[in-house]
């Protein structure tokens, strides 16, 4: 089964408060998930392995570590997922980035997939899939079902808030999957939206309604 991994850091969790905020605005939830995403990446990558180098200091030589050249791919849901790719490459400057384009029809709250553009060496690649909302969890699994397909290995999803059914969506469907969250709420309400919450993701960032 999928472990879960709630990154409860305060800065995180003070900035999700105010995601929550439905006073919030575009600009300032725009910010407030890219902040979020760039923390939420360096709790991530903690497990990312090193190798010993030798650097020369202004003193003498020392022995000292680099990240030993993983390859990386982060994955977007299209479109709320986009909001958190540039504060992830701030950290990882180095991954590719696929994107997968996914909507949920509103009346079935079925993923239909529009959208799939990955990296040329999918089976080489660790992938981390994005998404602000796992709420069903439709969506996620549909993504990680097409990643595979191409040959993907080895994935994990990171998302900012969950539903207990969206969680155990994913672990049931991909058992093999980590899954990183900020927040795991209550459920969900009649129409497939997190409560509390924060609305709907994609509206808030990208200022639409
Ligand atoms: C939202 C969200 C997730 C999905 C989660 O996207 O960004 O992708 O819903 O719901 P699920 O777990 O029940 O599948 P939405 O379909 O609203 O599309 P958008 O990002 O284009 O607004
Ligand atoms: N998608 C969202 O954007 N918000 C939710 O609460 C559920 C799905």
């Amino acid at each position: 089964m999928g472990k879960v991994y709630v990154f409860d850091h305060p800065l995180i969790q003070h900035k999700l408060t105010f995601i929550r905020d439905k006073s919030t605005g575009t600009k300032e939830f725009r910010e407030l998930v890219d902040e979020i995403s760039t923390l939420m990446a360096f709790e991530i990558t903690r497990d990312l392995p090193l190798m010993e180098i030798e650097v020369e200091t202004p003193v003498q030589v020392a022995k000292s570590n680099v990240l030993a050249g993983k390859k990386l791919g982060v994955v977007p849901i299209l479109r709320a997922g986009i909001g958190m790719v540039d504060g992830i490459l701030k950290l990882i400057p180095a991954a590719k980035v696929g994107h997968i384009g996914l909507y949920r029809d509103p009346e079935t709250l079925q993923p239909v997939e529009y959208y799939l553009k990955l990296p040329s060496d999918v089976e080489e690649r660790d992938f981390i899939v994005v998404d602000p909302m796992l709420a069903t969890g439709g969506s996620a699994v549909e993504a990680v079902n097409s990643l595979k397909k191409r040959g993907a290995t080895k994935i994990r999803f990171m998302c900012i808030i969950a539903a207990p059914e969206g969680v155990e969506a994913l672990q049931q469907a991909h058992p093999d999957v980590d899954i990183y969250i900020a927040a795991l709420d209550e459920k969900l309400n009649e129409k497939g939206y997190i409560i509390p919450g924060l609305g709907d993701a994609g509206d808030r960032l990208f200022g639409t309604k």
